[in-house]
């Protein structure tokens, strides 16, 4: 299938870092069909709430927002443990805040963060699945695998599948009391060319140049996932989980932590001046998963505060019926016989 919104929202397009730039600026200053934020009093007390890559931009300030509205707050983290959980229980004053150690990139440890979940018998309101990185080169992660492919797309899947089957995001509550699950994802999904699934998952080297193109990569495996597991999950219009996406728009974070040293005195201040704070970014990942009015629905794609579809690629039901198969093989051996087998996918 043809990707006819290649150029994103604003006909400049993801293909190199100046365009994503460029793009990015764009988009920020577009007012356009903007939704509102959710009111900050609105609560979400004793919500069991987890957020992947919590100790750092985006992640951070979804915690602390997530907290402050009285969410038990679980912070998933590869690093600043313990440092990251207590300024989030200062920011936010709650002190409902645990942070659960996992490297997304090595599906040995996402298990042992599932069969640590799954021994505890956490049940999940909210899951925020945000952990994401811009890496200068390819590199390997412990079973092979290029590290965009397995944190951005390969970890969410892995961990969803346990969380199904497990019962941890349970499929049974009542529609007033549906859980969610949202996805961070990003534009630049939308300039990428097709999954080849003649060669999926296979590790495919690159340097900087190539970088941003394997990024949007690695989000339409993302994106093109999130539709296939709305269309399994929620079948025949019965709405069981509540399963979104997003852009968040560019951000004031460390997603640049591994540009070269020449880039960064230019990218630094774009990044401080024009850029949002992650406070600003974290306000459509709170109206996807906290706010009633986004009512009975699911598979809400936004980018920052404007509704909106994912690209062509991501929605196409073949695309995401092969992702779905392939992958499957993938996380197979990880998927151990658990206590509850009744929510298989
Ligand atoms: N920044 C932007 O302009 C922008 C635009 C669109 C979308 N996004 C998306 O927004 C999300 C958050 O990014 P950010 O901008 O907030 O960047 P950030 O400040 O670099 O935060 C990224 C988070 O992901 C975690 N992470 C990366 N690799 C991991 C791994 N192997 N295991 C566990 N955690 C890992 C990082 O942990 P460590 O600190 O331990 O590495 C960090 O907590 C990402 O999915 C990104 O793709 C960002």
């Amino acid at each position: 299938m043809k990707n006819n919104n290649s150029s994103g929202a604003n006909g400049v397009g993801h293909k190199g870092v100046v365009s994503a730039v460029v793009t990015g600026l764009m988009d920020l200053f577009s007012q356009k069909d903007q939704l509102p934020p959710l009111d900050p009093e609105q609560r979400i007390d004793g919500k069991v709430c987890l957020v992947t890559g919590a100790n750092s931009g985006l992640g951070k300030a979804v915690a602390i927002d997530l907290a402050r509205r009285g969410g038990h707050v679980l912070m998933v983290c590869r690093s600043g443990i313990p440092e990251a959980g207590e300024a989030v229980k200062k920011a936010s004053g709650n002190p409902n805040v645990e942070m659960l150690q996992a490297d997304l990139s090595d599906l040995d440890s996402v298990t042992k963060l599932c069969d640590h979940i799954q021994a505890r018998n956490i049940k999940l309101d909210i899951a925020v699945m945000n952990a994401g990185l811009m890496p200068l080169h390819a590199r390997r992660t412990p079973q092979g695998y290029e590290v965009m492919f397995a944190v951005h797309f390969l970890a969410n899947r892995l961990l969803l599948e346990r969380w199904l089957k497990d019962g941890v995001i349970p499929l049974n509550r009542n529609a007033a009391n549906l859980p969610r699950v949202v996805f961070v994802s990003s534009e630049a999904h939308q300039s990428s060319a097709p999954i080849d699934f003649n060669r999926f998952a296979e590790f495919q080297d690159y340097g900087i140049k190539d970088g941003m193109k394997f990024y949007g990569l690695s989000k339409l495996h993302l994106t093109t996932f999130v539709q296939e597991l709305n269309r399994r999950v929620n079948q025949n219009g019965q709405l069981r989980l509540m399963i979104h996406s997003l852009c968040p728009g560019p951000i004031a974070s460390n997603i640049a932590r591994e540009s070269p040293a020449y880039i960064k005195p230019i990218l630094a201040p774009i990044m401080r001046l024009l850029f949002r704070s992650p406070e600003q970014a974290a306000k459509p990942v709170i109206l996807l998963a906290c706010a009633a009015s986004m009512g009975r629905r699911s598979n809400v794609y936004l980018h920052m505060m404007r509704e909106k579809q994912p690209s062509p690629l991501a929605l196409d039901s073949l695309n995401g019926e092969q992702l779905w198969v392939l992958s499957a093989q993938l996380i197979q051996p990880y998927i151990t016989a658990s206590r509850r087998e009744t929510e298989c996918l």
